[in-house]
């Protein structure tokens, strides 16, 4: 079985679209064959063969399944499309003499990864090399290539909505754009206006949003196709902070501002995740609740100390304007009560107590959700190779959020701070619920692989793959 795709520009960053398999034939000659057989002899899992106008990559050997086996062969996907840049060769053929299909699956998913470039905002942009992959497998189906493929779309989409900045992308651009996202692949859109969220007085959103000069929303996405295997839907919210600036707790300029344009990565994962499931057709009925502004300060703007309402009634102390996501947050989970969700999961860059714990390595998840539902979530990160370890939500946490003069506070101690956060946040829940912080892997300031720089769009791949293992697709 032979299948093509071709990387070639489609629209802005989304690089490849499949082609008609015939059209590109390329033979391994002689040399790379002996160089294959020496490789064979050598165990390597897989050899690089620089042709003229073509690279042979070649898959051999035993293969390993294992996470960081699979990882590796990521990794070199996006070796070779580097050296296919500097070779400037048109086509790439794949090999799988190793009959794996998740070998070679990785493979090519570090390469389709890594044909992203953000250059929508450059007068001249570079674009990208028009090239051919062949693939040939007894094993990987053309439907596994094909869904590969939709999924990178859907990274990409999210990686592009995390480096867009808020000079090109406000709480209504952000909305603009999912609603763009759901008229092109087939998912409903609704956006609550500023109007509707004071009358729905949705406390937490508009105390965030009160020293803006934009206009907040709160997008309502949802996926539904007539055979969904579940009845009460899946609910996804994502943090949607265009600009974090702190607020009137301003942050300091040099290493923690210069980046938050990224603070809607949650937002953005969550659009790509819904995205996601309408282009591959997933027979899960899904929504995604997205509530959006900037954090910034100004003569309206809220003062550490102030106490807001909540859309859910309870009354919160805002010690410090920056702990805004959890503001934001808190309003979208109380109002997915009303779906009545099977399991809702938030995702949010929610604080840089995530980031100490581990790193850009992973993300930090907490919940009430079942054990055995974390326990795919953790398979599902495994497998995606983006891991995520579970921290407990002991009532201690809880303790730090007492205030003297409201319900609660929005700050608890430095320590942990990614638990007290997620504690925060459990208060507005009344069903199985996951909390996802992503504030470590979402944005890269150094090249990190197939990762590139900038936007990751983390967190896609690994929710699609959890909700197929959740719901046995
Ligand atoms: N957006 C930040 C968290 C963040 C930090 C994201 C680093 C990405 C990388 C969040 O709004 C924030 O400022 N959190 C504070 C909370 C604190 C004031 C309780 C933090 O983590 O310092
Ligand atoms: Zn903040
Ligand atoms: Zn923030």
């Amino acid at each position: 079985m032979q299948l093509d795709i071709a990387l070639g520009l489609e629209d802005a960053s989304m690089n490849f679209h499949l082609i008609d398999r015939d059209k590109v034939k390329v033979k391994l000659p002689e040399a790379a064959l002996n160089r294959v057989k020496e490789a064979a002899e050598d165990k390597l899992t897989h050899v690089i063969l620089p042709a003229e106008k073509a690279l042979h990559i070649a898959f051999l050997g035993e293969a390993g399944n294992d996470p960081y086996t699979l990882e590796a062969h990521r990794k070199a996907g996006h070796e070779a499309l580097s050296q296919i840049r500097h070779n400037k060769s048109v086509t790439i053929q794949i090999f799988d003499h190793m009959n794996d299909a998740d070998a070679v699956g990785a493979f090519i998913e570090g390469l389709l990864l890594s044909d992203y470039h953000f250059e929508v905002l450059k007068s001249e942009p570079k674009g990208s090399d028009a090239t051919v992959i062949r693939v040939k497998s007894s094993v990987f189906s053309a439907k596994a290539l094909d869904e590969m493929v939709q999924l990178t779309y859907a990274v990409h989409w999210a990686r592009d909505l995390v480096n867009l900045p808020l000079s090109h992308l406000t709480a209504e651009g952000f909305a603009r754009a999912v609603a763009t996202a759901g008229d092109r692949n087939g998912f409903s859109v609704e956006v609550f206006t500023k109007q509707k969220i004071e009358s729905l007085k949705m406390g937490g959103l508009l105390a965030v949003n009160r020293g803006s000069i934009d206009p907040p929303t709160f997008t309502i996405a949802e996926w539904k196709p007539e055979k969904a295997v579940n009845k009460k839907p899946v609910v996804l919210v994502g943090k949607g902070v265009v600009y974090d600036t702190g607020g009137i707790s301003l942050k300091p300029t040099a290493n923690s501002m210069d980046f938050m344009k990224s603070d809607m990565a949650g937002a953005a994962m969550m659009a790509a995740v819904l995205d996601a499931c309408a282009r591959l057709k997933l027979p899960i009925h899904t929504m995604a609740l997205i509530p959006a502004t900037d954090n910034r300060p100004d003569g309206n703007a809220i003062v550490p100390g102030d106490v807001i309402t909540m859309y859910d009634g309870t009354t919160v102390e805002v010690k410090n304007t920056d702990a805004e996501g959890r503001l934001i947050l808190a309003d979208a989970l109380s109002y997915a009560k009303k779906f009545e969700p099977s399991l809702v999961i938030d995702a949010a860059t929610l604080t840089g107590a995530a980031v100490r714990a581990i790193g850009t390595y992973g993300c930090c998840v907490m919940g009430t959700a079942d054990d055995d539902i974390f326990e795919e979530l953790n398979e599902a990160g495994y497998e995606t190779y983006e891991r995520n370890v579970r921290f407990p939500l002991w009532p201690e946490y809880e303790e730090e959020l007492k205030s003297d003069v409201a319900d609660m506070s929005n700050l608890g101690k430095g320590e942990g701070g990614q638990v007290s956060a997620a504690m925060f946040l459990k208060h507005f829940t009344d069903y199985p619920w996951m909390h996802i912080d992503i504030a470590g892997p979402s944005f890269m300031h150094s090249k990190s692989s197939y990762r590139g720089k900038g936007g990751t769009g983390t967190g896609v791949r690994l929710l699609v793959r959890f909700m197929k293992k959740h719901f046995d697709l």
